[in-house]
Parts: structure tokens; sequence; C-alpha cells
């Protein structure tokens, strides 16, 4: 079960035009970011998100940390770092993160440099729905994608997302940076066919509102 989780402007944005380390949402919207998580094996990460932010989301509400240890879990879910290139910065805050960090190249290239150091684990696949079988196999059978437009234009170009749960933000940010990238969809049979039905509509205070849309088969 894959899950999309973004916050974006009302006109679809993810970040604003000058690009960089976007915050758009409020308290609400953190709130709901740290539920999904809590849900959540694992929480997949693009490349460049991480290094924007220099770090990933954790959780930090004491009744969603309580029920996670009393089910037998660990703190926080696993951060899954998606990447071609491997190339990180050393001294992102990422690396000090209280959490378990996997490096994640589902299309490996052939001359591939040595994986950077920091990293709990490497998983390479030939592709998604092997990567994505992979960690379903090591345990991480719930996962969050907290974006950012190219990792979410991929998996779902590949029909690989089962939900959507986007908080829209009272915000108009115009420019290029949409949750999803500029190329259309791969226009294969999946993402063709697919259509979204709506599971849940939440107001979450200051003018923030949470749809989740899950995948009609
Ligand atoms: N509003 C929100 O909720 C939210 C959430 C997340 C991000 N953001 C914003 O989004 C922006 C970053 O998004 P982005 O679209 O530019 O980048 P991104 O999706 O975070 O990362 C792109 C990088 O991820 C790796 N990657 C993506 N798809 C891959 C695939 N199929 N196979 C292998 N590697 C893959 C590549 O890494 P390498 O370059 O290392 O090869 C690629 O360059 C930032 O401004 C951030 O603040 C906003």
């Amino acid at each position: 079960m894959l899950r999309l989780v973004l916050a974006v402007s009302l006109d679809g944005r993810l970040a604003p035009a000058t690009g960089g380390a976007a915050q758009l949402g409020g308290p609400g919207d953190r709130r709901a970011l740290e539920e999904a998580l809590a849900w959540a094996d694992g929480a997949l990460l693009g490349a460049e998100t991480l290094r924007c932010h220099g770090s990933t989301c954790l959780i930090h509400a004491a009744d969603l940390l309580a029920e996670r240890q009393r089910c037998g879990r660990p703190p926080q879910p696993t951060a899954l770092v998606v990447s071609r290139s491997g190339r990180f910065p050393t001294d992102l805050a990422f690396w000090r993160q209280p959490l378990q960090r996997w490096l994640l190249m589902p299309h490996p290239p052939a001359d591939r440099a040595a994986p950077p150091q920091g990293f709990h684990r490497h998983v390479c696949q030939a592709g998604w729905s092997e990567m994505l079988a992979a960690l379903a196999d090591a345990g991480l059978q719930r996962l969050v994608l907290l974006g950012g437009a190219a990792l979410a234009g991929s998996l779902l170009a590949e029909g690989l997302v089962d939900e959507l749960q986007l908080t829209l933000c009272p915000l108009l940010l115009g420019g290029s940076h949409s949750w999803l990238p500029a190329e259309p969809l791969l226009p294969g049979p999946q993402t063709a066919a697919a259509s979204w039905q709506l599971q849940e509509q939440r107001p979450l205070g200051g003018d923030e509102l949470l749809l989740r849309y899950r995948r009609r088969v």
C-alpha cells in the first residue's frame, strides 16, 4: 500500500516559484503528516527534496509515538531515499536523525559510484515493481511517499500509487513547481485508465483542507 502525502497550494504547487525548501502547511497539516508517518513502515523521499531540506520529517506527537511503541513498532518509519546519482552532501542533519536510513536505486546506472556512507542499507532493483516487492519482503508494506514531484511522477506513471493524500493550503504560488512534473505521465494502461475515488475530506483548521483519494480498481 503506497500513499502519496503532499501539502499543495490552491493552484497545485508544492513549492514557491523560486523553488528551494518549501514549508506550505500549518499545524493541522503537520498533524496529518505525522499521522500518515505513524501509519507507515517506510517513507519514500526524492533525493532533491532531501538535498533541499537537509533532513526528513519525524513523528514528534507523544500520542503517536506511544501508539507505535505499544504495537512494538520502531518510533519512526524507515527513511527510504530514492536516487540515481547517490550524491549527497556529508553535512546534512539527516545523517544524525534517529531513524533507519535506506538508499533506494530502482534503476541503478551501470557505472554507479560507491554508495555514500550514512545509509544503513542500499536496495538496488531493476524497476519499481521489483523494488516495492523487495521492500514488502523486508517488512515494509505500508509506505508513504513524501515527494517531490519527480519521484511522485515516476511512481504514478507506473500505476503504483494507491492513495493520494493532499492538504490544500490557502496559498496561490504560481511558478513551475506543480506537484507533478510538467511532462505528461506515460500513457500506459495503468495511468490512462486510472481515476480516483474520494475517501476523506477533512478541514484541518487554518483554512486547510485534507483530501484523500483512492485509486479505483
Ligand atoms: N509541499 C510538499 O509537501 C513537498 C513535499 C516534498 C517536496 N517538496 C518540494 O519539492 C521540491 C523537490 O522536488 P523535485 O521534484 O525537484 O525533486 P524530488 O522528486 O524530491 O527528487 C528528484 C531526485 O530523486 C531521484 N529520483 C526521482 N525519481 C527517481 C527514480 N524513478 N529513480 C531513481 N531516482 C529517482 C533523483 O535523484 P538523484 O538526482 O540523486 O539521482 C532525482 O534527481 C523542493 O522544492 C521541495 O521543497 C514539497
